[in-house]
């Protein structure tokens, strides 16, 4: 199941279910997601991961052929009161250990005679969501799959429990389906190792331009604040990208850039609109020139880690005025 919620990252919903006609499902959270998605021409089983948000929702999952996460009694209940055209597939979400959404497993027989009693549930099938998959030497993702196991020893189904970091490190939790999101992209799951080593490449490559070059002397102070200020004479250029793009406002001076390919640096405070960068290593940098904030040859986590964020944030908040090019 292809994880594709939020823009699919920040990439575009459906060029990206496109791209992974492979899957065999999308997971969305949206309903709007998922209708757009439908009505794209995607085929696919299509599974809402957070399931009925109200009543109102049930005819769409009925007439868009949707899977649904029940996650709570208060879906149940909605489901009870509701009034599906046709037989739905359902995702029983247990929560496991991470304690946010989700039965307790003890609830697990109480539950599906419920789910069971609705004239049109179709296929139950079985999820966890793990809390800690991405470090390594945690005992809490041994934990989450034992839970599992034992919550639906003897019931048949299918299972799922993996996202990204699962389907790298914890092979015993891939079961029937697993579930990767931001591995898809390109950016690493998991704390220990970098997308490079995990051999997943940038999907997404986030570029602007110069659009001013200057000479500055000594001193002089860069950007809002003032609180950057030139080490020597030097040239400052202006990019034009700010927190308005969804770059982060958060990136300090310092952060990589890469200015014609070559490294560079933010000088000063991000912007709405605009990045100043430190050209002393680019003397003959001019306008026009390509400037990359993340993607090809500079990883989203380095500017994630730079900016006190992960990959999945500054992906997925990339903005609507941002032009999107698909190669
Ligand atoms: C239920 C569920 N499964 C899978 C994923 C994919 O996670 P990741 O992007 O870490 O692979 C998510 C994302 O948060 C999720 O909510």
């Amino acid at each position: 199941m292809a994880i594709i919620k939020a823009n699919a990252y920040g990439h575009g919903l459906v060029r990206v279910a496109q791209a992974l006609d492979v899957a065999d499902a999308f997971g969305v959270v949206g309903l709007e997601e998922a209708v757009t998605l439908r009505e794209s021409g995607c085929d696919r089983r299509i599974v809402l991961l957070e399931g009925l948000f109200s009543a109102d929702d049930i005819a769409l999952v009925s007439g868009y052929r949707l899977d649904l996460v029940v996650h709570s009694d208060h879906q149940l209940a909605l489901l009870e009161q509701g009034r599906l055209t046709r037989p739905v597939d359902v995702w029983l979400k247990i929560d496991t250990g991470m304690h946010r959404l989700g039965f307790a497993p003890d609830r697990l027989g109480a539950v599906l005679a419920r789910l069971r009693a609705l004239p049109l549930t179709g296929d139950v099938r079985f999820m966890t969501h793990f809390a800690c998959a991405d470090e390594a030497d945690s005992d809490s993702t041994p934990g989450q799959i034992a839970a599992f196991q034992a919550a639906l020893d003897g019931h048949a189904g299918e299972r799922s429990l993996a996202n990204s970091a699962a389907v790298l490190a914890w092979p015993a939790a891939h079961a029937d389906w697993v579930r990767p999101g931001i591995m898809l992209y390109g950016a690493a799951p998991v704390v220990a190792r970098s997308a490079e080593q995990l051999e997943l490449l940038p999907v997404m490559t986030l570029c602007s331009e110069l659009i001013a070059v200057a000479d500055r002397q000594r001193g002089d102070a860069i950007g809002y604040g003032g609180d950057w200020t030139c080490p020597q004479e030097m040239k400052i250029g202006v990019a034009a990208i700010g927190y308005g793009d969804g770059y982060p406002r958060h990136a300090p001076g310092g952060t990589p850039v890469l200015v014609n390919g070559q490294s560079a640096a933010l000088a000063g405070r991000v912007s709405m609109d605009m990045v100043c960068i430190d050209l002393r290593n680019h003397p003959g940098a001019r306008v026009g020139d390509e400037v990359i904030l993340w993607g090809d040859g500079l990883p989203v986590d380095t500017i994630a880690a730079a900016a006190g964020t992960i990959s999945y944030e500054l992906l997925s908040g990339v903005s609507s005025r941002v032009r999107y090019t698909y190669r």
